[in-house]
């Protein structure tokens, strides 16, 4: 088990300052980030870039600039912008109600729950807002499961290295990342971490107050790192073993993201609890928490509630989004458009090595680990007009929406490929000073 704590402080002051490679290559570099504005807190570095509308895979700007958005709003906008199914839906709900409370039936509310539970493991959701508060739902769900059946003491659950749970005081305590956590304690108690994909420290972390075991089968924030299906089957068997609870942040892998409607269904594998946000809403915000019968057992009448999750206007989109991605063929054809963008992209590595040193990820999660610096590869691809997220490990991530053309992923390759051009000729021109 780690302490970030005592990991950071360690490496702050021990470790001698030594400049990477790439910062001995003086090549020009845009500004390309600024500050909010003044009412606005300072949270976000955001690039100089306004939208006015976005079509499919497109943004624009008010200029008329057209931008191939592969970055989805960070895997949100899972069907595109303006998609006119999720439109119909949220205007025809607009136009007839907008908010009850959960003090009353929700017809749209139940249905999506329903089809939720049809779809996968669970038998029981709890719908939210955000991804933290769908993560939140399933850390409280977990440790009242524990709770009724007369085991209080067990409320520590095990997270791995690199993860990224959510911005929530406990969500930040799982995720374990000192930059989240610096300045915002006291850490709440109760998350152990152990190394990435490290399942023998799994083992030698659980103790008679261990919980549940969460775990994004790919992380996300943390480089695109798929967690082996090996790993993921022996977590669920050392959960049967010690009464724990296999929990899955599938906020950002979820919903068709990586061909299937949940990343943990490549591994045959199932958890007992599982937190979904992002591309259910396709840009809505929309969040669940998912369990058994079993593990929601302590999720009784005024244990937990919300203002406006499971709102109608939610649930209509979410209904809507679902309609898309369970089509007969739809999530095969993730697949095919995946491998097509994969084998592009591991073209380019090959051409650009001092750029891209490999491609990693599964479906329409991928992650160029770069050689560069992946913030400079993102301002290069930027500056084609292609649209990207930056991730930990120096990986840069691409999530098209699941809507994705053929044609545009042909076109994201010729400008991905010009941009990590442009970037080696640069660099090969520092080195040559
Ligand atoms: C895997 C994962 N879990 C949780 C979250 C938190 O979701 P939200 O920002 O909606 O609270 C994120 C957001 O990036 C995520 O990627």
């Amino acid at each position: 088990m780690r302490d970030v704590f005592v990991d950071f402080m360690a490496e702050k002051h021990d470790k001698p300052h030594k400049p990477p490679l790439w910062r001995l290559f003086d090549f020009p570099v845009p500004e390309t980030h600024i500050m909010s504005g003044s009412a606005l807190f300072e949270t976000f570095t955001r690039a100089p870039l306004a939208f006015d509308h976005g079509e499919g895979t497109w943004l624009v700007t008010e200029k008329g600039e057209r931008y191939l958005d592969f970055g989805g709003g960070v895997a949100v906008n899972s069907l595109g912008h303006s998609h006119p199914h999720l439109v119909s839906a949220l205007t025809e709900q607009a136009a007839k109600l907008w908010h009850v409370s959960n003090l009353y039936e929700i017809p749209g509310q139940s249905r999506l729950g329903e089809r939720l539970a049809d779809a996968t493991f669970a038998d029981k959701v709890f719908f939210t807002n955000s991804g933290a508060e769908a993560l939140e739902c399933a850390i409280k769900t977990a440790r009242r499961y524990h709770f009724v059946n007369g085991h209080p003491e067990r409320f520590r659950i095990i997270t791995f290295e690199g993860a990224f749970h959510g911005r929530t005081l406990a969500t930040i305590a799982a995720g374990g990342q000192y930059k989240y956590l610096e300045g915002f304690g006291p850490k709440v108690e109760g998350f152990d971490q152990v190394g990435f994909d490290d399942i023998d420290a799994v083992e030698r972390a659980i103790t008679s107050e261990t919980a549940a075991i969460l775990i994004e089968p790919v992380q996300g924030e943390g480089g695109i790192r798929p967690v082996p299906t090996q790993s993921l089957r022996r977590l669920r068997q050392l959960c049967e073993q010690h009464d724990l609870l296999l929990i899955f942040d599938e906020v950002q892998c979820g919903i068709g993201r990586t061909g299937k409607l949940f990343a943990h269904e490549w591994a045959g594998v199932t958890p007992d609890i599982m937190a979904v946000a992002k591309g259910i809403g396709g840009g809505f915000p929309v969040g669940a928490c998912l369990a058994t019968d079993e593990a929601a057992v302590g999720m009784t009448a005024g244990v937990h509630g919300t203002t406006f999750g499971g709102n109608p206007l939610a649930m209509a989109v979410g209904n809507a989004v679902l309609d898309v991605v369970l089509e007969d063929g739809f999530l095969e054809d993730v697949q095919r458009k995946a491998l097509l963008l994969k084998q592009g992209l591991a073209g380019i590595a090959d051409e650009f090595p001092d750029v891209i040193e490999d491609i990693r990820g599964t479906g329409l999660m991928l992650g160029l680990k770069c050689a560069a610096p992946n913030t400079k590869v993102n301002m290069a691809l930027r500056d084609q007009h292609l649209l990207a997220v930056p991730a930990g490990d120096n990986v840069l991530r691409l999530l098209p929406p699941l809507t994705v053309t053929d044609a545009e992923i042909h076109e994201a390759l010729d400008r991905i490929r010009a941009g990590a051009r442009g970037l080696s000729d640069a660099i090969a021109a520092a080195a040559a000073k």
